[in-house]
């Protein structure tokens, strides 16, 4: 028996068996093994893990959905691309929300959520090896989101992190990292790609104008495509800290591509909506790939999303949503720092970086465990974004007011004060 499983795993390729199974789903795991035992001891999980918006989806998202679904058209194959109707709709949405021109026909492919889009482009672009130094190498945000690594692994590249840290003010200067990695004996002319997240998950911080600008420039400069996952683009606090495209700026067009998502500003995780837009022959090559491994997106999603994103309804909701995260993020935050903890209100997006107590010494992975274990308070320990994340817990605030307001009790109860 055992035998055969061994040759069974011998089947599968290098890159898919370095994989580990993402993060959130470790967590949640092990959040259910937990959950009997919690409950028992008055400390059902509250889960501030993974990013995923509690509140219900619009509702003229779901009347609209029913509406459509009695059409027999509407569920038969649709195109990777997309229908008409939802690239003509994304078109005008860019315009009206960052007044950049992008092409219906040219310059947007409809993804199943963006991150699909995001581990496709990066497919798209790796010649798989496994020599280290003859990888190709994606240039990710360190900390940054934890599947761009894994992402870059499956297809056989490298994911070299760029640091985001407090004393760059989380705008990394480019060239010296580029330098830094050539004396390490990486080569430049390997560089695919640049992934920049800006608001940014797990950080929860945003960048200057000026900085997006450099972004381009040093792509446009060294020949490295640019990929701004704006994921967050809708959630954000104060019309000031507004978040931008990178393809409202100079020479964007020539390197860049952005990823835009359904699942954060209108609490549709599960719908696996999302478009990617930007130059045009990096768009051209989803058409490539995704036509052999995809059919495209269910049409009454696609409607439905059209008529969300020109409706005032989603724009009414963004509105309602980020009012309601600003207050609970500021009250959260306002618990956090009673018990001694040093978190600001982010910017942008719904997260909150937590430098853990000194008595852990940086072991975030024993924190986020004591903190399950003792008190039902599921978090994602920083380690998980990168090395750069030791010492910090994510927290994704997410869970509602009241569950917010026990988890500060809890915390208080239970002795995790800072
Ligand atoms: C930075 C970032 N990019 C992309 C995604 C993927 O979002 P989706 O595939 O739901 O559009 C996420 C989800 O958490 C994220 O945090």
């Amino acid at each position: 028996m055992d035998k055969t499983k061994n040759s069974l795993k011998a089947k599968f390729n290098d890159y898919v068996q370095s994989l580990e199974t993402y993060i959130m789903f470790q967590i949640k795991q092990r959040q259910l093994e937990l959950t009997e035992e919690l409950i028992k001891k008055d400390r059902k999980p509250i889960a501030l893990s993974m990013g995923a918006p509690v509140d219900m989806v619009p509702k003229f998202a779901v009347d609209t959905l029913k509406s459509v679904l009695d059409d027999p058209s509407i569920h038969t194959y649709s195109t990777p691309k997309g229908e008409t109707y939802f690239l003509e709709a994304i078109s005008k949405r860019m315009k009206k929300r960052f007044n950049v021109d992008v092409d219906s026909k040219t310059e947007i492919f409809s993804l199943i959520g963006s991150k699909e889009g995001i581990a496709n482009i990066v497919r798209e672009l790796i010649n798989p090896s496994t020599k280290e130094f003859e990888k190709d190498i994606i240039l990710c945000p360190n900390p940054g989101y934890a599947s761009y690594k894994e992402m870059v692994k499956v297809s056989g590249g490298l994911c070299y992190g760029i640091q985001m840290t407090p004393e760059n003010n989380y705008m990394p200067n480019l060239e010296e990292e580029l330098k830094n990695l050539i004396n390490k004996g990486y080569k430049e002319e390997k560089i695919k790609a640049l992934i920049i997240n800006y608001p940014n998950n797990p950080l929860g911080v945003v960048c200057s104008p000026s900085y997006m600008q450099e972004c381009v420039d040093f792509c446009l400069k060294h020949n490295i495509i640019l990929i701004s996952d704006n994921a967050y683009a809708e959630i954000y606090f104060d019309e000031n800290d507004k978040p931008r495209s990178i393809l409202e700026f100079r020479g964007a067009k020539d390197i860049a591509v952005e990823f835009h998502s359904f699942s954060k500003p209108y609490a549709m995780t599960g719908w696996r909506l999302g478009w990617v837009c930007g130059n045009s022959e990096i768009v051209s090559m989803f058409g490539k790939l995704k036509s052999t491994i995809d059919t495209g997106i269910f049409k009454a999603l696609q409607l439905t999303g059209a008529k969300l994103l020109e409706s005032e309804e989603g724009e009414e909701y963004i509105k309602q949503a980020n009012a309601k995260f600003k207050n609970k993020i500021q009250n959260f935050v306002y618990g956090l720092n009673s018990l001694g903890y040093d978190v600001k209100m982010p910017k942008a997006a719904f997260y909150l970086w937590m430098k853990i107590p000194k008595r852990y010494e940086g072991d975030s992975k024993k924190f986020a465990d004591d903190l399950l274990e003792k008190s039902g308070i599921v978090v994602v320990p920083g380690e998980a974004f990168g090395d750069l994340g030791k010492g910090y817990v994510r927290i994704s605030v997410v869970a509602s007011e009241e569950n917010l307001n026990t988890v500060i009790e809890r915390m208080k109860i239970d002795g995790f004060q800072y």
